[in-house]
């Protein structure tokens, strides 16, 4: 199944459910968190509901899926991670998301994790091609996906607009071997 758990020692995956509403709302109400995020900070456990139901959708309809991150024992949910979009009629590529809680930030929690969700994309979801979309200005998650093995191929000028403006993004990409 898409939504079957990648394994990463010392962590427990799982993929979101309505259950993880009021620990997401946690997460995604942090400002800093959602900085260089399509979303406003989010207020209410509705706003969670939606993020989870189309997150639901996705993995039913097998276009993506995203897996709520826990320390191994420990209740709290620290971030997500996953495909935001899964390829397989027209090409053969994902798109990666990730996020984690300000106070997890700067341990090697997403290095740790982002490997088994590399070998998810290529080895068993057979793509070729793995990419991830930047907001220009969010260097941690640049130097995350460099240290991942991607690269930069680019920049979409306005391509996303949000929180009242325009954005740039960065496309990164990682091809299989
Ligand atoms: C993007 C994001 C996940 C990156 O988090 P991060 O903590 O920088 O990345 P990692 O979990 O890989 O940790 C790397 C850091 O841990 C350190 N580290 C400690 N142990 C490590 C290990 N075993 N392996 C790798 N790094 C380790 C690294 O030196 C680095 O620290 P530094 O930032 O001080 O140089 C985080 O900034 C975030 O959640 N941002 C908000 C949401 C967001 O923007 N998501 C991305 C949208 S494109």
């Amino acid at each position: 199944m898409i939504t079957d758990p990648p394994r990463a020692e010392g962590f427990e995956l799982r993929a979101l459910s309505e259950a993880d509403a009021p620990d997401l709302l946690a997460l995604f109400s942090d400002p800093e968190v959602c900085a260089f995020m399509d979303i406003e900070p989010l207020e209410t456990e509705f706003e969670a509901l939606d993020i989870i139901d189309w997150a639901e959708a996705q993995a039913a309809q097998g276009l993506g899926v995203r897996w709520g991150v826990r320390r191994a024992g420990e209740g709290r949910l620290i971030g997500t991670v996953g495909f935001n979009r899964i390829e397989r009629s027209r090409g053969r590529w994902g798109e990666i998301a990730y996020d984690l809680a300000r106070d997890q930030w700067g341990r090697g929690v997403m290095s740790t994790l982002l490997p088994a969700i590399i070998a998810r994309g290529f080895a068993d979801f057979g793509l070729l091609r793995l990419e991830a979309m930047v907001t220009v200005g969010n260097e941690r998650s640049c130097a995350l996906l460099r240290r991942m093995g991607f690269q930069q191929e680019g920049v979409l000028a306005r391509r996303g607009y949000w929180k009242g403006q325009a954005w740039d993004q960065l496309v990164f990409a990682r091809l299989a071997d």
